[in-house]
């Protein structure tokens, strides 16, 4: 199993081309599931995630080809995805495949939506929580679907499609937004999504199956509303910057001082971030592609901050400011309140000397000026690199151990880094 290996205590300088979402990507790869026409997406990253989910669909009968780079191109213009669903050959999703990835459960949307049933394999708990699926489950009903539980299956018909229909979350949800949102641009009728996610990857989904003929008002609100249409065409969508890896390399400036230019990529995604590293002393400024981070030499401050969905601070970058407060010149408070487990971190980042307290959903981190280096596990994709910048940080060297995770949601993270001057390296194995 891969390693890495990083020599910390160097500070970052120089650019960081950001890469498209993963979490944008992989919906609108599902998305591919409601036409017999080619979707065609750009500024795709090169990550396992994209690779498992193109095997996911291509079990469908998706048929899906990565177009080659053109001469000149550099690897930071991500690669194109062509993903074409004229038949779909098998509406069950199995439970070998869906436990692989917890978002390809999310085909029951398309699935549905298409080929008025599906057959979708529960996708299980995971490291950061137990993530029911209810919502799902009760939206699809809301739509007229029959839905069954059956031997770890959820079993879901609609005989004569899905009719248009009024659903409130009764949570905000970013993967039942997705599935319902999909699954109604081929109903009957008009839906309204209330209370739904505003992520800006639904957006971004949003924005591509317009593009696809559907009839979505609404993107950006709480409320969607989705007119459904006979049939969706294909089209070209690039997408959108990601807005964690953004806030990820942001966070990394800001631990080990130095001054880095993200490219690519567009501070409005992610202001609740940009507002918090601020307030650490550290210095953020929007340019027209990207954002410049820099510290120099002052301390950082402690903050006190709440996890929350979209325009608030998101989950998924939790760990990584956890792994930025244990540098501060005090104690701040982290609270999560997306999901009940996900602080796996807070005893790897402990190895490293980081003196954090947990009570609840609410962790004290208290700050010291320094870490030190030492062998350390990665336990989830944003655990994993919230591990990278405490190792960038910390004084001596830092093994990161399992580091499959970091590459099911980082792309080429040990290339973008060092080309900053960190001493970084994969060992493989
Ligand atoms: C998406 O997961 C992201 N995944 C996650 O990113 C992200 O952490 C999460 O949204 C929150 O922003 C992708 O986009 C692929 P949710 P998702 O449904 O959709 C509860 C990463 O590291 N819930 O918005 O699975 C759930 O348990 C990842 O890139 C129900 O109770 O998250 C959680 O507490 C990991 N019932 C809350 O809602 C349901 O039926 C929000 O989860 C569904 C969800």
């Amino acid at each position: 199993m891969d390693r890495i290996r990083i020599g910390g205590g160097r500070p970052l300088n120089g650019q960081i081309a950001i890469s498209g979402a993963k979490n944008a990507t992989l919906p609108l790869m599902i998305a591919s599931l409601l036409s017999a026409e080619t979707l065609s997406l750009t500024n795709v990253p090169n990550l396992a995630d994209v690779n498992t989910l193109s095997r996911i669909l291509g079990n469908h009968g998706v048929d899906v080809t990565i177009a080659g780079k053109r001469a000149g191109e550099s690897p930071d213009h991500g690669r194109t995805l062509r993903l074409s669903a004229a038949e779909i050959v098998d509406t069950t999703a199995p439970y070998e495949l869906v436990s692989r990835m917890r978002a390809s459960f999310w085909v029951l949307g398309p699935l549905l939506g298409r080929c008025h049933e599906a057959r979708v394999s529960l996708p299980g708990g995971c490291a950061i929580g137990t993530r029911p699926v209810d919502l799902f489950l009760d939206g699809c009903r809301a739509l007229g679907a029959r839905v069954e539980l059956d031997g770890g299956y959820v079993v879901a018909s609609a005989k004569g499609g899905l009719k248009g229909a009024d659903y409130v979350f009764p949570k905000v949800s970013v993967g039942a937004t997705h599935t319902l949102m999909m699954a109604a641009t081929l109903a009957r009728g008009r839906t309204r999504l209330i209370n739904a996610a505003c992520e800006p990857e639904v957006s971004d989904v949003a924005a591509c199956l317009n593009k696809m003929g559907a009839q979505i008002s609404g993107i950006d609100t709480p409320e969607l509303v989705i007119d459904g249409v006979e049939r969706l065409h294909g089209t070209s969508h690039g997408v959108l910057p990601d807005r964690i890896e953004t806030g990820t390399y942001a966070m990394a400036v800001a631990a080990t001082g130095g001054d880095v230019y993200l490219t690519g990529t567009r501070a409005d995604l992610l202001e609740s971030v940009i507002e918090v590293i601020k307030s650490t002393g550290t210095q953020v400024e929007a340019t027209n592609d990207g954002l410049r981070v820099s510290r120099n030499g002052a301390g950082l401050k402690p903050v006190t901050v709440s996890t929350a969905p979209y325009p608030e601070f998101p989950t998924d970058m939790q760990a990584q400011l956890m792994a930025l407060m244990t540098l501060a010149e005090g104690d701040s408070q982290i609270t999560e309140t997306i999901f009940e487990n996900r602080f796996m971190h807070v005893q790897e980042l402990a190895r490293l000397g980081a003196d954090i307290s947990l009570d609840g959903e609410t962790a004290t981190v208290h700050g010291g000026p320094s870490l030190n280096g030492a062998e350390v596990m990665a336990t989830d994709l944003r655990a994993s690199v919230s591990l990278v910048i405490a190792g960038l940080a910390a004084s001596g060297e830092t093994i990161i151990n399992r580091v499959y995770h970091l590459d099911r949601g980082f792309e080429r993270l040990e290339q973008k880094l060092a080309a900053c001057g960190a001493d970084i390296e994969r060992l493989t194995s």
